[in-house]
């Protein structure tokens, strides 16, 4: 990022550094994302960004997981991105809309058929007594849909955040890193730079 122009939105931004990161790193859409219980409880867990528009950032999940209970009851979210390849780092902090039918059947039918199975399968987060139980909720799965295109399930789908601040975080000797930040300001974006 040129540290003097930032891009006037942090969405061109992310899309710039994460072409850059295409070309030196194995996973570059790989981001911790945290939610948390209406009174403040927080959980974290890696998820993979599949999507980025002038709106937001989508990832897709099963709704009933505990990171989908959460974001029902608080749609508040922090993500970080790092990339030690580059030395940078993205924070975001927003909230989440569901993403469409539509949207969520778009990403589902390019999914492996494996993936679709599994998620029929999964009953994500839940306890099971042993890993037979899985394999069986599988086969169970396998047989359903024998012959015949994996539906997308009611439970599964994406959501989008929309964030409320970025910050762009660029490694720099001596701990002098720069951080730059976006916050959304009256329909607009307003950028500043902060202390490491
Ligand atoms: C590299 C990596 C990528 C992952 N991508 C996703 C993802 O895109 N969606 C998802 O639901 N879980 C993904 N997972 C699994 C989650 O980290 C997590 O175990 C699961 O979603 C259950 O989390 P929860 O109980 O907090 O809802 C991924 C895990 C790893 C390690």
């Amino acid at each position: 990022m040129d540290e003097l122009e930032p891009a006037d939105d942090p969405f061109s931004q992310l899309e710039t550094w994460l072409a850059e990161g295409r070309a030196v790193v194995p996973h570059p859409e790989t981001m911790t994302l945290a939610t948390a219980t209406p009174d403040g409880r927080p959980s974290a867990r890696i998820v993979l960004f599949r999507g980025l528009d002038g709106h937001g950032i989508t990832f897709f999940t099963n709704r009933t997981s505990r990171k989908g209970e959460e974001l029902r009851l608080n749609p508040r979210v922090a993500a970080v991105i790092h990339w030690w390849e580059l030395g940078r780092q993205v924070r975001i902090e927003g909230e989440v809309e569901e993403t469409s039918a539509d949207e969520s059947r778009a990403y589902w039918e390019s999914r492996p058929r494996g993936s679709q199975l599994a998620a029929w399968a999964s009953r994500q987060s839940r306890p099971l007594s042993r890993r037979e139980e899985l394999d069986a909720h599988v086969a169970e799965a396998e047989e359903r849909f024998a012959g015949n295109e994996v539906p997308l399930p009611s439970f599964w789908g994406g959501y989008r955040i929309l964030p409320g601040s970025i910050e762009f975080w660029t490694h720099r000797e001596n701990r002098l890193h720069d951080r730059i930040r976006y916050v959304r300001d009256r329909g607009g974006w307003r950028v500043e730079r902060l202390a490491p």
